[in-house]
């Protein structure tokens, strides 16, 4: 074992890099050759290259090895293949990801969207997931990609693997997933969270805390910019998942401090977007829902109470951004653009089309009235707003439900379905 993590990290990092050395050489040269070399066992990759390491030694190799290429093509064509390979070899090289991201949760809402594009960039990507909200078809589609390991762990046990960057997205997010278990909510958050940034300290990767405005409680200040402390119950049915996310956010600083884990802290605001949870009593997935139920559209309370929410896409943006910005405070991500929760019901109603009537019921407790994030941090110092429209979003996101619908056995989905009991319901 290495004494130093950073040189553990590193000398991963180098076999990594040999094996996609050794992959990309597969594809690309069978593809590329022209049919009167590529005969040749010649170029077989797995004796062309075995790691980094050998890269110049199996260049000469190579090099001897044209002779059986130049009897068939000639010394000039062959030493320009040569040439174009050589091109091409260090094209590959500048493809090769610099991070080796961990993404905790990722078979979540967030976490499988931030996995997609962590994928398609090219990343060697790790999730660790206990599937207690997520659901594994949200990250099968990358199951046999070689770049990508799921790993089934509660991240309340410690784990050990060798990252450079960690998204810690596990938590449960909706009221009733996270007042399911408040104690297990709190642990998630404090013990769990100790644990990633743990991990983060021993290998020296980089963690990204997926804080939430929950921070902010009930806000007396409006819009909520990331100076102010927030208004929380610390004692209601909401403060295991506040109080947790606050407990992480310092814990996060008090390792940033102590022991110099480099954190960045994300306030996430609410998001919608497909794969988010059918049935978990948020505003949007109970409206759409409804809507296509053709049900009552229900209102909790008056209905003036006010959410302005963010398209998946856009959080996946900020995320990254943020992961690769040198920003070390709290920063909000969120979409600034407010609607009561009556228009929003509205808004639904004539996108899905239909005839049911709103409703409005019973208010739920400690239910905050006002949230909208300030984002004048985040334009600053990450130059990122949000940019999928309301409108465009929520298409996507009744198309997604409505697809889920369809597959589902008379209208309920099947797998986990936590927190479809009525007195779970809760919008926010
Ligand atoms: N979606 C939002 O509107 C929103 C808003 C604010 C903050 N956030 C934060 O973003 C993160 C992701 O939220 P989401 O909406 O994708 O929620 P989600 O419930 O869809 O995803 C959470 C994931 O964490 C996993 N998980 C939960 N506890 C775990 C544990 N102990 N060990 C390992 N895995 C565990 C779940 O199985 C799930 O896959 C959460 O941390 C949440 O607090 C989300």
């Amino acid at each position: 074992m290495p004494q130093n993590p950073g040189e553990h990290t590193m000398s991963f990092r180098m076999s990594f890099l040999a094996l996609l050395y050794k992959s990309w050489i597969h594809t690309e040269l069978l593809i590329d050759y022209p049919s009167g070399y590529a005969h040749a066992e010649t170029f077989k990759s797995d004796d062309f290259i075995d790691d980094v390491d050998s890269l110049a030694k199996s260049e000469k190799t190579s090099r001897s090895k044209t002779k059986s290429v130049v009897e068939v093509g000639g010394l000039e064509e062959a030493k320009e293949r040569i040439r174009q390979l050589e091109a091409k070899l260090r094209s590959l090289d500048a493809r090769i990801p610099r991070a080796f991201p961990d993404v905790t949760g990722g078979a979540g809402f967030v976490g499988s969207h931030l996995v997609d594009t962590l994928m398609r960039a090219g990343h060697e990507v790790i999730v660790v997931d206990n599937f207690f909200t997520g659901r594994k078809q949200n990250v099968e589609h990358w199951t046999r990609h070689e770049n990508f390991e799921l790993i089934h762990q509660d991240i309340v046990n410690p784990i050990f693997i060798e990252v450079d960057e960690i998204y810690h997205l596990a938590s449960p997010a909706s009221p009733p997933h996270y007042m399911y278990n408040p104690v297990k909510t709190i642990k998630t958050n404090t013990i769990g969270t100790i644990n990633i940034l743990g991990l983060a300290k021993r290998v020296g990767a980089k963690v990204l805390i997926a804080s939430t405005s929950e921070v902010y409680g009930d806000p007396e200040v409006h819009p909520q910019p990331e100076t102010y402390w927030g208004h929380v119950n610390p004692i209601g049915p909401r403060a295991c998942y506040d109080e947790g996310k606050r407990i992480a956010e310092t814990l996060s600083y008090a390792y940033a401090k102590h022991d110099k884990v480099v954190v960045r802290v994300a306030r996430i605001f609410n998001t919608y977007g497909p794969r988010m949870h059918m049935d978990d009593g948020r505003v949007v997935s109970n409206f759409i829902l409804q809507a296509l139920r053709n049900e009552t559209i229900t209102v909790y309370g008056h209905g003036k109470q006010t959410r302005s929410f963010q398209y998946v896409s856009d959080l996946v943006d900020g995320l990254i951004a943020l992961m690769n910005s040198n920003y070390t405070q709290p920063i909000n991500i969120g979409n600034p653009i407010e609607h009561s929760i009556e228009e929003f019901a509205f808004i639904i109603k004539k996108l899905v089309g239909g005839s049911n009537p709103i409703k409005r019921t019973k208010a739920v407790e400690d239910d905050p009235q006002r949230r909208k994030p300030d984002i004048t941090r985040a334009r600053l110092h990450l130059n990122w707003e949000p940019k999928v429209s309301l409108q465009v979003g929520l298409q996507r996101t009744i198309a997604y439900f409505r697809q889920e619908l369809q597959h589902s056995v008379g209208g309920i989905v099947k797998g986990r379905s936590i927190g479809n009991r009525k007195e779970d319901l809760n919008p926010g």
